[in-house]
């Protein structure tokens, strides 16, 4: 294992200046043949074992995903969902979606109050909280069609790690301190993080192990119909919580068409909705496209502000159009189409910031006939994933099953409780993505998948709620735009844009107060208080001599190894 190596230089180079990048000293782990990165040293060591074992990176991400959920219960998750891009060695491209779903109880106001008011804190903390968990079947239903070796393979590793304990970092201790009054809070009974973890401690997981023994021995229905499934229903139904056996019986993940576009010689591959990543990197990036990025420069003013008044006009669409396809008529063709997104465009000016009051989403007319984490994978057989799983907050709803081992997700504050009304990412959505029974709330997540002249060129994604979209599309640009390595790439700093609040996030003292004042003069509103971290971004590239370049975010404790 290589942890990658980010010197003092490069920070200071970062902070000085985001245009003056020493290249030469910054790239990841370099290997020959395969390589997982994800956010923890331990998952991506079993991740990349799966593969030296022979493995394939279906394999790969199943393990490494289970094993996030040991070693990253931040984010890493059984109790949470996700989704998975993917590219064969032959160029097949698919996708999975193990998105939690809103349980059969679930009505469209019901977080909300008699006056119709949103109900503070009732989607995001504790068991009312809790969509339907999609993990346990994305994984068995990827392994069923694409994985290689059996299933004991897969899980046996992951099982010791639960059992013989993972390290505390000190960013985790950090992380677990800020975090325990909300525990106390959430949970009726102490927690296993209650204890005052400290920097190299040893925390075992001895009741997630049995957990995942059981579904070694029974397979994925144990989660949905057997002994965990009543455990769970009951655990969650008696701490006030509506998901019954039968809504753990009826989940299933799905197969789904990616979103595809082009950008100048790149072919992006991308989640298609219930995730909002695909269509909207579509979106931002076609709007981008006439624009000269890589003569203006990376971070400079006209750069930001081109891609700030892309990513303003896709998230008026995202709120508006965005929801679960299954529930919602979308205009997809539509709304990745050139001519309608440069017809959204039409108004921008370098001179002066349009004002997200001035834009709202595109008129289309609908003819009749709708706190996560990221691992990308290459094996040594020419394949590729890119997968985003979350628990959507950070421990999600902090709500935590001791017998079962691990804390349940509070991703129903996904959807749109009450229309207009920002969620806790201050993401306004609409009919569009309002609650119905069985249905899965929107996501902001992307992983993504980028093909060069029909082969495989990068696969990435990142964490970071509504900043996920605009933080792959940097690091892309990066690559792309502005010729970084795939480190560089990921450690460059970032900004973001939504439409509302019609503000620029920048990642504090990383860009050049000259420039935040010039973005000023334009219009902008700039915060550079509350996003200490934009996004954290894992990506792989592919290099000129085929070898695989691995881009682990300095911003967690995220690790590439491989072989
Ligand atoms: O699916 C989504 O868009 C959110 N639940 C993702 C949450 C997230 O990325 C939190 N991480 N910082």
């Amino acid at each position: 294992m290589i942890k990658y190596f980010l010197s003092i230089t490069l920070l200071l180079c970062l902070f000085v200046s985001c245009k003056q990048i020493d290249k030469s000293s910054v790239k990841g782990l370099i290997t020959e043949h395969a390589m997982v990165v994800s956010a923890r040293a331990e998952a991506s060591e079993i991740g990349s074992a799966i593969l030296k074992k022979g493995g394939n990176a279906f394999d790969a991400m199943c393990a490494t995903q289970l094993a996030l959920a040991v070693a990253y219960p931040f984010a890493g998750n059984i109790g949470g969902g996700g989704f998975m891009v993917y590219r064969k060695a032959n160029g097949d491209i698919g996708s999975i979606d193990f998105r939690e779903k809103a349980p059969l109880a679930a009505t469209k106001n019901m977080y909300l109050d008699e006056l119709g008011e949103v109900i503070p804190n009732k989607s995001i903390l504790g068991a009312m909280a809790v969509g339907v968990p999609g993990t346990i079947a994305g994984v068995f239903e990827v392994h069923k069609k694409l994985g290689s070796l059996p299933i004991e393979d897969i899980l046996e590793p992951v099982i010791n790690l639960a059992y013989k304990g993972v390290t505390v970092t000190k960013k985790q201790e950090q992380k677990i301190k800020k975090y325990q009054p909300l525990f106390l809070e959430a949970n009726k009974q102490p927690i296993i993080l209650d204890t005052l973890w400290k920097t190299n401690d040893v925390i075992k997981y001895p009741e997630l192990a049995k957990t995942l023994e059981r579904i070694l021995k029974h397979g994925r229905d144990e989660f949905y119909k057997g002994e965990t499934a009543k455990i769970l229903a009951k655990f969650i139904q008696d701490n006030g919580g509506i998901i019954t056996e039968e809504d753990l019986a009826k989940y299933k993940a799905k197969w789904r068409t990616p979103i595809t576009f082009t950008y100048d010689d790149l072919k992006i591959i991308s989640m298609a909705p219930p995730a909002s990543g695909g269509i909207c990197l579509a979106q931002i990036m076609t709007m981008l496209q006439p624009f000269h990025l890589d003569e203006y420069g990376h971070n400079s003013l006209k750069t930001i502000q081109a891609i700030t008044e892309a990513e303003r006009r896709a998230y008026a669409d995202r709120s508006f159009y965005l929801g679960d396809s299954d529930f919602v008529e979308i205009p997809i063709e539509t709304l990745i189409k050139d001519d309608y997104l440069s017809g959204r465009m039409i108004d921008f000016s370098f001179e002066k910031a349009t004002l997200s009051s001035d834009v709202s989403h595109g008129n289309i007319k609908i003819i009749e006939s709708d706190e996560t984490t990221h691992y990308s994978i290459v094996d040594q057989f020419g394949n590729a994933i890119a997968a985003t799983t979350t628990l959507n907050g950070a421990y999600g709803s902090k709500l935590y099953c001791s017998e079962l081992g691990f804390f349940l997700n509070n991703e129903m504050d996904d959807f749109s409780s009450k229309p207009g009304e920002p969620n806790m990412f201050g993401l306004i959505g609409a009919e569009a993505n309002s609650i119905q029974p069985e249905k899965r709330m929107l996501s902001s997540m992307t992983p993504t998948i980028v093909e060069k002249n029909d082969k495989l060129y990068m696969t990435l994604g990142t964490p970071g709620g509504s900043t996920i979209i605009t933080s792959v599309l940097q690091t892309i640009l990066n690559v792309h735009e502005f010729g970084m390595t795939m480190q560089e790439a990921v450690d460059a700093p970032r900004f973001h844009h939504q439409w509302l609040p019609d503000e620029i996030r920048m990642e504090p003292n990383a860009f050049d107060k000259k420039l935040v004042k010039q973005l000023e003069i334009l219009g902008y509103s700039i915060n550079e208080k509350d996003s200490p971290v934009i996004g954290k971004v894992d990506g792989i590239l592919v290099l000129d001599d085929n070898s695989y370049e691995g881009g682990a975010d300095y911003r967690g404790d995220d690790t590439a190894v491989g072989f």
